[in-house]
């Protein structure tokens, strides 16, 4: 795992837009939540610089079931309003799970489909309380493939914020599995704040476990981790992490 610890979440989001746009022509992983819109203003920045998005295909991590693309709280809507309508992508090539098609186990099966007929250069992803990537909670198998999941609590209330209360949030949601995420040909995941703190340290000091899902990203061959140094205050090992990012070999 490539950590890399940054002053703020300003500079979070420079380094880790810098990475994405190597990647502008190429398949993308996007993820919805808080975390990434520093970065994705900064890639509407580069785009508008002239950056292009036109050859790239994207893929979102995962869709609230009942929720149309044109709700405006479906991540399908969430992604173009932050970012992709911003940019010269075609929105036909922004896919998503059919959060609305009336039966999620079918609607995940074709997600996973469609993800198996191609292959992710790289994935995006923020990280939750808990230590969730996408909506994989604790007790997400390692390999788990697309799939409907009941969403815990704590994941409704920390969500309740976007929508007009807590009861309009759905409970349940198709997400990429653990093991469908680690066929990216890389990872990168970001993290900024306190209350990630303890999620991060799990991730990356805790032990590979189910019940830590983010800690799947210690068995991928190319997982990137950026942080602020707020979110990196529980680490053991934070001073030798920015030691090694200084004198890289
Ligand atoms: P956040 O969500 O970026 O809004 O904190 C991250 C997540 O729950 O995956």
């Amino acid at each position: 795992m490539d950590i890399i610890i940054c002053p703020s979440p300003n500079d979070v989001a420079t380094k880790a837009a810098e990475i994405l746009a190597e990647h502008a022509g190429g398949r993308m992983g996007l993820a919805t939540g808080s975390t990434p819109l520093l970065t994705y203003k900064e890639l509407i920045r580069m785009h508008e610089e002239g950056l292009s998005f036109a050859e790239c295909e994207a893929f979102l991590l995962d869709e609230y079931v009942g929720l149309a693309p044109s709700h405006p709280q479906s991540y399908a809507a969430t992604i173009r309003n932050e970012f992709t309508n911003h940019i010269d992508i075609d929105d036909a090539r922004v896919h998503s799970p059919q959060g609305d098609s009336g039966d999620p186990h079918a609607a995940a099966r074709a997600y996973e489909e469609l993800l198996a007929s191609t292959e992710v250069d790289i994935q995006l992803l923020g990280i939750g309380a808990d230590g969730h990537i996408g909506f994989n909670e604790p007790g997400t198998s390692l390999n788990s493939r697309t799939h409907a999941v009941t969403l815990h609590p704590q994941t409704i209330a920390d969500n309740a914020r976007f929508f007009d209360s807590a009861d309009q949030v759905p409970i349940h949601a198709i997400t990429q599995g653990l093991g469908t995420i680690s066929r990216a040909k890389r990872l990168l995941l970001l993290a900024t704040g306190q209350n990630k703190a303890k999620a991060v340290a799990e991730m990356i000091e805790g032990g590979l476990s189910a019940f830590c899902p983010a800690s799947v990203l210690q068995a991928h061959q190319d997982a990137t981790v950026i942080i602020d140094d707020e979110a990196a205050s529980l680490l053991a090992y934070a001073d030798y992490y920015r030691f090694a990012d200084a004198n890289r070999p």
